[in-house]
């Protein structure tokens, strides 16, 4: 299995902070925030990891984080020119996944503690599911994708709903298999002009064969 983290983007929200810093690089604790995307990586088992960050951001995304040595892992970099998309960003992983698993993680995303994510990111490897996608409960979770359930299963995805629809916000940590790349190619830019990772999300649940696990854990979406 690989992994892939996303921290590209503006990070227009979290400014003046992230005028001279990537939002990924600011401190949670001791650390930059990024590290504890690895430390994720590292308990999930998983050795191989790609960063796709802006051409701003990457050289001080390989400053803090170097070969990944340190942490148990190989990194491998590339630079995504323009923020036109969580999406868009995903696409640059397809050669680097080639025909393995993999685990998406959104660079502004925390979760803790990390163990609870761990077990059904390694159980997915070893499953015949398409996609297995995640959601923590919210008591308002109106500013997120959240999930829309029938008979246990999720059937939709409504990106920031007027109304609470469901209490299930879908977090930024996604597990694929490469067959999403085909339907990557397929997607529009939306009107933010952005290519949406939930138009993926949303397709994949309306196609089915793959599940949606609830993670009983805090989970921060450090946009803000
Ligand atoms: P967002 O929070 O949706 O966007 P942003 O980081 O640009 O922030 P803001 O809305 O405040 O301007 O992005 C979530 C994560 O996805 C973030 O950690 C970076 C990553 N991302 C990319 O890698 N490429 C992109 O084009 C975008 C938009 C986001």
């Amino acid at each position: 299995m690989r992994g892939v983290i996303l921290a590209g983007g503006r990070g227009t929200r979290l400014q003046p902070l992230t005028l001279a810093v990537n939002k990924a690089l600011l401190p949670v604790g001791m650390v930059p925030l990024f590290y504890h995307h690895l430390y994720l990586m590292a308990e999930a088992g998983i050795g191989d990891v790609l960063v796709v960050s802006t051409p701003e951001d990457s050289g001080d995304i390989m400053r803090a984080c170097g070969s990944g040595l340190a942490h148990g892992l190989s990194l491998t970099y590339r630079v995504q020119d323009k923020p036109d998309g969580i999406a868009s960003a995903l696409k640059l992983a397809e050669d680097f996944v080639r025909d393995e698993p993999f685990v998406v993680l959104l660079g502004d995303n925390l979760f803790f503690p990390r163990a609870d994510a761990v077990g059904p990111i390694r159980d997915f490897v070893a499953s015949d599911l398409k996609y297995r996608l995640f959601v923590v409960r919210r008591d308002d979770p109106r500013a997120f994708g959240v999930a829309i359930w029938r008979d246990g299963k999720v059937i939709d995805i409504i990106e920031k709903p007027a109304e609470v629809v469901s209490r299930d916000a879908v977090v930024g940590l996604y597990c694929y298999k490469p067959d999403i790349f085909p339907i990557l190619r397929e997607l529009k830019p939306s009107a933010r002009g952005e290519l949406e990772i939930s138009d993926l999300n949303r397709r994949l649940v309306q196609e089915g064969g793959g599940d949606v696990k609830r993670l009983h854990m805090e989970w921060i979406d450090a946009g803000t």
